[in-house]
């Protein structure tokens, strides 16, 4: 049994015994996010993955980001603390219909969201994540036809934004999808002067009444230098505990949801890691992740564009 154990004295003592390095994403509960050796975005967490010298990275994210850290450092033993820590934007996209979809459009490749499966990116040209996708973008001659998955939102996004014309594949982020335009009106007019910040996997709706739009670093970078000192958060609201470290003497309050607060805004797949399945994950090296060699190669290829665009 894991109680009367303090789990943060030995998940320390675990990190340095197995020479671990813990890297979590914004959206993990403020007790892993405090533990973590860096906290990040996609990106960021994909390059840290790439360059540790770690034996163990035990990530605290959802699947598809301990997959990309797999397939980029695949000497490394990768440690999920939850394998069912899937997302939407994932199992909105199989690969068979992925692969089948581009067999129709020949003529187009294929610019992927990081957030899909390490056979979705097999089946990609290039990745991007929210804070590389302009950058990218930009690069790609103006007559290549592209198709872009599995977020028509953050597609629809960079399509207005960019003027691009894409084909998107119809997938969601859940969490994303649950704010309300409504509800987000009255907290507007409750709090006038207050910025919306927003992430690009929200749809229009909500992005129409941004201030800023970006990733989860980008939103916090807004949130510290803005001169505003109330800002609305339209992503998962764990992100907001990094925002009142950084700058305590601001006020952060999460989008609301139709309900009218934040709690269903919180991301279910990233909250199946615990403190309790992080320790056992240090403990006892599993779960793991595995990726057959020809499929991680073919998905690194994939990465290793988006990695060498977006620098
Ligand atoms: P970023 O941290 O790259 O903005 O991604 C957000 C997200 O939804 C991760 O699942
Ligand atoms: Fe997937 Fe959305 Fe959760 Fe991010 S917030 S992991 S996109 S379901």
């Amino acid at each position: 049994s894991l109680q009367g154990l303090d789990l943060r004295a030995e998940i320390d003592r675990l990190r340095k015994e197995r020479n671990a390095v813990i890297l979590a994403h914004y959206y993990q509960k403020p007790e892993i996010q405090d533990l973590a050796d860096f906290v990040g975005d996609s990106l960021d967490l994909s390059r840290k993955a790439q360059a540790t010298d770690a034996d163990v990275i035990a990530f605290c994210g959802v699947r598809f980001m301990a997959e990309t850290a797999k397939i980029l450092s695949p000497e490394k033993i990768v440690v999920l603390p939850d394998m069912d820590a899937g997302c939407s934007l994932e199992d909105s996209c199989p690969p068979e219909q992925f692969a089948a979809f581009r067999a129709q459009h020949p003529d187009h490749i294929a610019l992927t969201y990081i957030n899909c499966s390490a056979a979705v990116k097999a089946l990609s040209d290039v990745i991007v994540t929210s804070s590389s996708a302009e950058k990218i973008l930009s690069q790609i001659p103006a007559d290549q036809k592209i198709i872009f998955g599995p977020d028509k939102h953050l597609g629809g996004y960079l399509a207005r934004k960019t003027g691009r014309d894409m084909l998107l594949w119809p997938g969601v982020c859940i969490v994303h999808e649950a704010f309300s335009e409504t509800e987000l009106l009255k907290l507007k007019a409750q709090f006038p002067d207050a910025p919306v910040a927003a992430h690009p996997e929200c749809p229009a709706h909500v992005l129409d009444h941004a201030d800023y739009v970006g990733s989860t670093s980008g939103i916090l970078e807004f949130a510290k230098t803005m001169p505003q000192d109330t800002l609305i958060v339209a992503t998962e609201p764990h992100i907001i505990h990094q925002m009142e470290k950084a700058v305590p003497e601001k006020t952060f309050i999460g989008a609301p949801g139709a309900d009218g607060n934040c709690n269903c805004n919180i991301c279910p797949y990233m909250a199946l890691n615990t403190m309790e399945k992080l320790y056992i994950a240090l403990r006892d090296l599993e779960p793991r992740i595995e990726i057959e060699e020809e499929l991680r190669l073919k998905a690194k290829k994939s990465l290793d564009a988006m990695l060498a665009m977006a620098s």
